[in-house]
């Protein structure tokens, strides 16, 4: 199976996401070691905004689809920044929601092209935006990244969050306890 690892923080080794994203990856691992991983640091090696010039033909930007098509599983560290996704992780978006490649305008609309894929984002976010929290309307990075996903046909979207990272060291730890118990879960 190929696994696809993207990290998307600009925290370096701060970063809670892509603890997660590191986490769930070797848990994938360790339920299946012949995994065949491809890993990319969207911080470290940043794709240029998507223009027409770039979207004609830029060999960078194919790559990056082709690995995203190539990938059965791919594993997405996620920090919420201003209530949605980095501007990195968006930046890949634009290169992977590519009519005639993940989708296509039918008849009936909209068709999805990429699905039978899973997808598993580690999300880390600051504050707290479950769905009975007062902040609940302000998450923009779930509901986008599900939406993006479920229009190129994934719907095998999963979320592992830690929450309130901006509380104190010790509601951090607690999240990263209650993420590492979710980890745990997905290879089940
Ligand atoms: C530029 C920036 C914007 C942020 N915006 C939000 C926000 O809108 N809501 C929130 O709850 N936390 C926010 N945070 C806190 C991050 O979500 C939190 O630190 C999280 O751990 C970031 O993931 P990372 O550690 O992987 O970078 C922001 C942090 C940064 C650096």
């Amino acid at each position: 199976m190929k696994l696809l690892h993207i990290d998307s923080s600009a925290l370096g080794n701060h970063s809670v996401s892509r603890q997660l994203s590191a986490d769930i990856v070797a848990q994938l691992q360790r339920a299946e070691p012949g995994l065949r991983l491809h890993y990319r640091d969207l911080a470290a090696d940043p794709l240029p905004h998507w223009t027409p010039a770039a979207g004609a033909s830029d060999p960078a930007a194919d790559a990056v689809l082709a690995e995203f098509l190539a990938a059965e599983v791919i594993v997405i560290g996620a920090p919420m920044y201003n209530f949605a996704i980095s501007s990195q992780l968006k930046a890949w978006l634009d290169r992977i929601l590519v009519a005639g490649q993940t989708f296509r305008y039918g008849a009936n609309g909209p068709e999805g092209l990429a699905g039978g894929k899973r997808v598993i984002i580690g999300s880390s976010r600051g504050g707290f935006y479950g769905k009975d929290t007062p902040a609940a309307g302000m998450d923009f990075q779930e509901p986008y990244l599900r939406a993006a996903f479920a229009f190129i046909g994934i719907t095998e979207v999963t979320f592992v969050r830690a929450e309130g990272i901006a509380l104190g060291a010790g509601q951090k730890a607690q999240a990263l306890a209650e993420a590492s118990q979710q980890i745990e879960l997905l290879a089940a």
